[in-house]
């Protein structure tokens, strides 16, 4: 990707520069976040979103708590470094990237208790950088593992947005996407538009067309009569959180995708780094639901489209089921069949 979604600009006194997804396609402009508060309202108003991208920027955003810290008192860093961390943990609910990033961010920290608050903020500032850093790898891994899925003339289907922008290299399943055709696979993708923000719309759709890949918007209603025509080979989108068993949250709208995959006897595949995956859970009935602002959906874009005061449900993202899933690729290889044990295979420590 030729965009740097997640930027950390100068040396450990620089700042976090993020791309204002909130305005693409439509302009192109930087923010530059100095405050922990800065980087949360970032995250929780979607200028930076997509799991993996939400880890980084929370792991620089828990650094950023720190950095102006001044004087010797370990304890009182570490105090500081506690309360940004729970604070930013509250930014969004569901994708576990974000608290993935700050647990090792205070792991690394709790593994250093000797150190003064000099010697440990310099050591966060590596962590972030190394979070960061691995991300860009683990993207190209993914692409290269979940490409062997895809065949030359492919037609692919995609919701919401798991590409350069959701991430700090060329994404999740994009990554599978601009993968195939670096391999020089001829691939053609539909893009569903993704409401209630349109990720799919004003994301994917933008960077896939940058990227010279074939790609054809619909509306998310469009996806059964497309499937149903036979016009799609196999389904790939991304993943916020993997519980246990390999059932799968994902932006509001992949489950019915995923049945509507079954019906049609088309593959559905999550692709998704081992970060995404929370083995602390037993279920995908576990995992934390974020509910939006309804105005999302009443005045999402421009004027109102609803009546006023009526009553919204404005879910961010479902759960797909195991079951439906045709295979998840990772870092490590596939998950393949999505069963408990084969998770725990590939993904377990
Ligand atoms: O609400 P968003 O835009 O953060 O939702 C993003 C998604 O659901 C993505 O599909 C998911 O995070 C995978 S990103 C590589």
């Amino acid at each position: 990707m030729a965009v740097d979604t997640i930027l950390w600009e100068g040396d450990a006194n620089g700042s976090l520069r993020l791309i204002d997804q909130t305005l693409l396609p439509a302009k192109y402009e930087i923010l530059d976040c100095r405050t922990p508060e800065d980087v949360w309202g970032a995250i929780k108003r979607l200028s930076v979103r997509g799991a993996p991208a939400i880890g980084v920027a929370a792991a620089y955003g828990v650094y950023i708590g720190i950095q102006g810290f001044d004087g010797n008192d370990r304890a009182a860093f570490d105090k500081q470094f506690r309360e940004t961390s729970d604070y930013l943990a509250g930014s969004r609910p569901t994708a576990v990237n974000l608290v993935w990033a700050l647990n090792r961010m205070g792991r690394v920290l709790e593994s250093i208790p000797d150190a003064s608050p000099a010697e440990a903020r310099e050591r966060l500032f590596q962590e972030a950088c190394k979070i960061h850093e691995e991300d860009r790898a683990i993207c190209r891994k993914l692409g290269s593992v979940g490409s062997e899925a895809v065949s030359d003339g492919a037609n692919l289907l995609t919701h919401c947005n798991a590409g350069g922008l959701a991430t700090s290299d060329y994404g999740t399943a994009l990554a599978v996407f601009y993968a195939a055709k670096e391999q020089g696979k001829k691939i053609r993708v539909y893009a569903d538009e993704t409401r209630p923000l349109l990720q799919g719309a004003r994301l994917t759709a933008w960077e896939l067309h940058r990227e010279g890949i074939d790609v054809t918007l619909i509306c998310d209603s469009m996806a059964g009569s497309v499937l149903r025509s036979g016009k799609v080979d196999a389904i790939f989108v991304g993943a916020d959180r993997i519980a246990g068993n390999g059932d799968v949250a994902n932006k509001i709208g992949t489950y019915p995708l995923a049945v509507l995959a079954r019906e049609h006897g088309v593959p559905f595949y999550v692709v998704a780094p081992v970060s995404t995956f929370d083995l602390s859970l037993e279920s995908g009935d576990e995992i934390p639901i974020e509910e939006r602002d309804p105005a999302e959906i009443t005045d999402g874009f421009g004027p109102s489209t609803a009546p006023s005061g009526i009553d919204v449900y404005n879910p961010a993202f479902d759960v797909t089921p195991a079951s439906l899933v045709t295979g998840i690729a990772t870092e490590r290889g596939w998950v393949r069949p999505v069963s408990r044990d084969e998770v725990h295979r590939v993904v377990g420590d």
